[in-house]
C-alpha cells in the first residue's frame, strides 16, 4: 500500500486577540492511494481544521504534512496553490455555484480553469452528472434547483477534473436521506471505479458505512 497523504505530529493552534485554540494536539496519520476514509467526532474537535492542513488552505503551527511524499507545508505558497490545484478536488458545505450559469455551465468553468484552454469533455461531464441523478438538469440554472441538487452540483464540479485526493467536510450535513444517499453512492462509485482517494467528515454513522476506515477524533486528538 501506497501513502498519499501523512501528517507528522500536526498542531495547529489559533490564536485570536489573547486566546489561544490549541485546535490539534499531535495529529499522525496515514491515508494509503484509493482509500476512502471518514473522520468523526464531535463538534470543535479539530476535523475541518485537520481537513483544511491536508488540502494546503491552512498553515500547521507545527508538524508536517505530506502528499505524494512531499512536505507541503515547506514549499512556497504558489507550489503549494500548484500541488492543490493538480491533486486536490474540496467539497464544501456551502456551495458556491455561479447563479448566471446552467449546471453544465458550472462544470465547463471549473474545467477551464483546471486546464486553462477551455478544453473539457462533454461526456465526462455528463457521467458525471448522470452519476449524480442529475442528467436531465444540466440546462438549469442554480435557482432552477432544489437545494439538494445544488449540493449535487456542487460535488460534480469538485470531482469533475479527477482529483487524486477528494476532502469533503460533512457533504451530506445539509441533505435529507434521499440526496444523501446518491451522494454516498457517487463516492463510493469514484473510489471504487477510478481509485480516487476520499476522506469526508461526517456525523451521519450510516455515511461511515460506505467508507473504507473511520478515524475518531476527539479534542485535537485521534483516538480508536
Ligand atoms: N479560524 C479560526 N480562528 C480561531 N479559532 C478557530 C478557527 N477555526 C476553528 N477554530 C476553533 O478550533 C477548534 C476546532 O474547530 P474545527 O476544526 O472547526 O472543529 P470541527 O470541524 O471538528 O467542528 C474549535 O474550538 C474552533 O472554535
Ligand atoms: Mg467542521
Amino acid at each position: 500500500m501506497e501513502p498519499i497523504l501523512q501528517t507528522v505530529d500536526l498542531n495547529k493552534i489559533y490564536k485570536v486577540g489573547k486566546v489561544e485554540t490549541h485546535a490539534l494536539r499531535g495529529v499522525t496519520m496515514t491515508v494509503n492511494k484509493g482509500e476512502f476514509v471518514a473522520i468523526m467526532g464531535q463538534s470543535g474537535c479539530g476535523k475541518s481544521t485537520l481537513l483544511h492542513l491536508l488540502g494546503g488552505l491552512l498553515s500547521p503551527t507545527s508538524g508536517k504534512i505530506l502528499i505524494d511524499n512531499e512536505d507541503i507545508s515547506k514549499v512556497s505558497d504558489a507550489k503549494r496553490t500548484d500541488i492543490r490545484r493538480r491533486k486536490i478536488g474540496f467539497v464544501f458545505q456551502r456551495f458556491n455555484l455561479f447563479p448566471t450559469l446552467t449546471a453544465d455551465g458550472n462544470l465547463r468553468l471549473a474545467e477551464r480553469i483546471h486546464v486553462g484552454n477551455g478544453k473539457g469533455s462533454a461526456e465526462k461531464r455528463h457521467e458525471i452528472l448522470s452519476l449524480l441523478k442529475l442528467e436531465n438538469k444540466m440546462n438549469n440554472k442554480p435557482l432552477e434547483l432544489s437545494g439538494g441538487e445544488q449540493q449535487r452540483v456542487a460535488l460534480a464540479r469538485a470531482v469533475i477534473n479527477s482529483p487524486a485526493i477528494i476532502l469533503a467536510d460533512e457533504p451530506t450535513g445539509n441533505l435529507d436521506t434521499e440526496n444523501s444517499e446518491i451522494v454516498l453512492d457517487m463516492f463510493q462509485e469514484l473510489n471504487e471505479r477510478y481509485g480516487q482517494t476520499i476522506i469526508m467528515i461526517t456525523h451521519n454513522p450510516e455515511a461511515a458505512r460506505h467508507c473504507g476506515r473511520v478515524i475518531n477524533m476527539l479534542d485535537g486528538r485521534i483516538v480508536d
